[in-house]
């Protein structure tokens, strides 16, 4: 039995997994790698160092699994998206950090293209906010020198986002690497028209970008070259890439229109399938593409991205030394009965959907010398269900779907408490498929795209459940508890003047 490879690489850490034909993962490996914070509101990634750590994992697993790229029939790459990288085309030197998505550094870019928001809306689908792309990209762009700036334009310099980066440098580097992205990626740029799939000329007027240093878009499902930048997977295609939340979407096989998935990363990240044609909201929801496979019309869905969620525990450990690990969040959170009326408000990037407001920060209410740290671990964990309820609340109105229903997957969804009070307070049922859904949908998409699953309806059948909640909570204490958090909200807008 042949096997698939994915490369999952997120946001804190990079894992290399392989897939059975089957469906199964069979083995992983997986390193985090560093974080920089220079700046209040900055957060950067050395690209360098996240290709070194790919390149490792692949190595680890395949040493684990004693496999060859003879055994391997596909790879699949899934990314933490929006995430700017530029390199020189020459070298594959990055001309500047990896800015993430979470770095707020755009803000005055994003005030100069508001008078534009509705346009922008309509022709990308997203909110102009500093987490997309283009912001990134403007704010590089302004900093470089003017010989580098005529580089850029020449397509000397090169933009993409971590998917492109990698399979540049998987496929050949300088030596001939393919500069190309796949649609999923593309739509998180605030550069592409959603409807047309291609760089939009106005968007790129308006933000300055050249279309030089862009990379081909491609369909998700199809080929984007084969690896020739790693010796332990030479040869090998690499048939399948998406986005991190798309693609755990696809491995939660939300393939139908309404089928509806949240992710609990180091955000949390909710989908909802669409159909093939883009839905608006007028709610503060953004509009992407869930998964496109060459020759046929793409599928698009509605978003609402939640910024801080896991990486709220890390903070928790690494930032505040409360926990010594990030495990240990679960028994301290159950260590205490409820929050203790604490609310914590994790706007550590401003707040992203369904509010957009980049003047909010953190906020914890609520303090009496009654709350432990029991309790502000247990509304740290909260704070990630109350802003999946907002969503959710705004779904429902926006789509006109029921989302009775929610596929819960990613890091913090092994916790059952979180899960229940997230069943509880968003009035749905959760049902948990695998923990790993995003390496599961890179691998699925590659494996459809090299032939070894015939279509969605194959892969429809793989899908596990590994848990179900169901609410319990009366309508009247939901009702309390959502206003309380609401009041916890208006207390962490305006932070930022
Ligand atoms: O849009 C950002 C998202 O792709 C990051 O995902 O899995 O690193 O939380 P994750």
């Amino acid at each position: 039995m042949g096997h698939i490879l994915a490369i999952d690489e997120g946001t804190t850490s990079t894992r290399a997994a392989v897939f059975a034909e089957d469906g199964r993962m069979v083995a992983s490996a997986s390193r985090e790698f560093a974080q920089h914070f220079p700046r209040p509101g900055w957060v950067e990634h050395d690209a360098e160092e996240i290709w070194l750590t790919t390149r490792e994992m692949i190595g680890t697993v395949l040493g684990r699994t004693q496999l060859t790229h003879s055994d391997i029939s596909c790879v699949g790459i899934t990314d933490q998206r929006e995430t700017t990288v530029v390199w020189e085309a020459a070298t594959g030197r990055p001309v500047h950090p990896a800015i993430v998505w979470q770095d707020t550094r755009g803000e005055e870019i994003v005030e100069r293209l508001a008078p534009h928001a509705a346009d922008i809306a309509a022709r990308t689908g997203l909110t102009v906010a500093t987490y997309f792309s283009a912001i990134k990209l403007s704010w590089i762009l302004d900093t470089l020198p003017p010989r580098q700036r005529e580089e850029a334009s020449a397509g000397e310099l090169l933009f993409g986002t971590v998917d492109s980066w990698l399979i540049w440098n998987l496929t050949g580097g300088p030596a001939g690497g393919r500069h190309v992205t796949d649609v999923t990626n593309a739509s998180r740029t605030m550069l592409m028209d959603l409807k047309t799939l291609d760089w939009s000329e106005e968007m790129l007027a308006l933000t300055g970008v050249p279309r030089a240093m862009l990379p081909e878009i491609l369909p998700s499902i199809g080929e984007f070259g084969t690896v020739a930048g790693h010796q332990l997977l030479a040869g090998v295609p690499i048939t399948g890439v998406l986005g991190d939340q798309q693609s755990a979407a696809f491995g939660q096989c939300a393939f139908s229109p309404g089928d509806t998935k949240n992710t609990y990363g180091t955000g949390c990240f909710l989908l909802t399938n669409t159909g093939t044609a883009p839905v608006a909201s007028a709610g503060g929801l953004i509009t992407t593409v869930a998964y496109q496979e060459a020759g046929r019309p793409a599928a698009y869905a509605l978003e609402g991205s939640i910024a801080v969620a896991g990486s709220l525990v890390h903070w928790l450990r690494d930032g505040l030394g409360i926990l010594t690990s990030s495990e240990e969040v679960e028994t301290l959170a159950s260590s205490v009965e409820d929050s203790g009326d604490v609310y914590f408000v994790p706007a550590f990037s401003g707040l992203f959907a369904p509010r957009w407001r980049p003047d909010a920060r953190g906020t914890i209410v609520g303090l009496t010398r009654f709350a432990t740290k029991g309790h502000i671990a247990r509304a740290a964990l909260e704070s990630t269900a109350f802003q999946t309820a907002e969503v959710i609340e705004t779904l429902r109105q926006d789509s006109g779907f029921a989302i009775s229903t929610l596929r819960a997957d990613g890091g913090m969804a092994v916790n059952d408490g979180l899960m229940q009070f997230q069943a509880d307070i968003s009035d749905c049922e959760v049902t948990r498929g695998s923990i790993e859904s995003t390496a599961t949908g890179a691998a699925f998409a590659a494996g459809m795209g090299a032939g070894v699953f015939a279509g969605t309806d194959d892969l429809a059948r793989l899908w596990e459940e590994t848990g179900r909640w169901e609410p319990r909570m009366t309508a009247a204490e939901r009702a309390a508890r959502l206003t309380r958090w609401d009041e916890a909200v208006q207390r962490s807008l305006g932070w930022v003047q």
